[in-house]
């Protein structure tokens, strides 16, 4: 039985991917990103993202939960992301919040990084101390993109924000999907790596300024940014 079963997704191109048995590993939501959301939803209006959405598993989701003056942003290709505006705009899922849509082009060493850095700048000229209350990280799955995407997520997140690495123990040896895109570009040595976990203890575990919540073998990382 399938998270989205019961859904009528009908006429949407994008959603009725979660109900396409070929797409069964992104088809169920991310329950520890509800979590998270859940608890901060106590406090006051929500920013989050998603970085790497799928076909909307845990999108569907979090924009459920979402309340009218909170912002969802959402980082893939362009052209995915139209996908996913497309279907909301046909259907009514009872959504209230903002939607963003940060999109990025295919070019080869194109990525979320790109937007990501922008919003840097802008967040640095407004003198804003993060953006973000809770980022989930779900994207390439590689050191060379999400090495970059967490090093600029760390100043984006809000003292006290969250921030959710996603399939720590995934690799492109293991992924048919993964092989197919890695030739040429990975080494054996890089295929067999758990690229993420990499990114993570590269770049969080030994951070002062993030608290680890996870435990030691979790496939998810999470992380609080400590309050200055
Ligand atoms: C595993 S899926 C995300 C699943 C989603 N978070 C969920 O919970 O359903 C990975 C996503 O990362 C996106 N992605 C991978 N490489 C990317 C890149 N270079 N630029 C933008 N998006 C990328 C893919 O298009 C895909 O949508």
């Amino acid at each position: 039985m399938g998270f989205y079963d019961d859904y009528n997704f009908d006429g949407l191109k994008f959603f009725s991917k979660l109900q396409d048995k070929t797409w069964i590993t992104v088809s169920k939501p991310c329950q520890k990103f509800l979590s998270v959301i859940n608890q901060l939803k106590t406090s006051s209006t929500l920013t989050v993202a998603e970085v790497g959405i799928g076909f909307g598993a845990t999108a569907l989701q979090v924009l459920k939960m979402l309340r009218t003056d909170d912002v969802y942003y959402a980082f893939d290709f362009e052209d995915r992301l139209q996908d996913f505006a497309s279907d909301l705009q046909a259907r009514d899922f009872g959504i209230t919040c903002e939607v963003v849509l940060a999109g990025n082009s295919h070019n080869e060493w194109d990525s979320y990084n790109w937007n990501l850095s922008n919003m840097i700048f802008r967040m640095r000229e407004r003198k804003q101390a993060g953006i973000f209350d809770a980022v989930y990280l779900d994207g390439a799955h590689t050191f060379l993109h999400d090495g970059l995407a967490v090093c600029l997520l760390k100043e984006l997140i809000k003292d006290g924000g969250f921030l959710i690495l996603d399939d720590l123990f995934w690799r492109y040896s293991n992924s048919k999907l993964g092989q197919k895109h890695s030739g040429g570009r990975l080494t054996r040595e890089q295929m067999e790596d758990y690229q993420v976990l990499r990114v993570q203890e590269l770049f969080l575990s030994n951070d002062p300024n993030f608290e680890k919540l996870s435990p030691p073998n979790a496939y998810r990382g999470v992380f609080r940014k400590r309050p200055r």
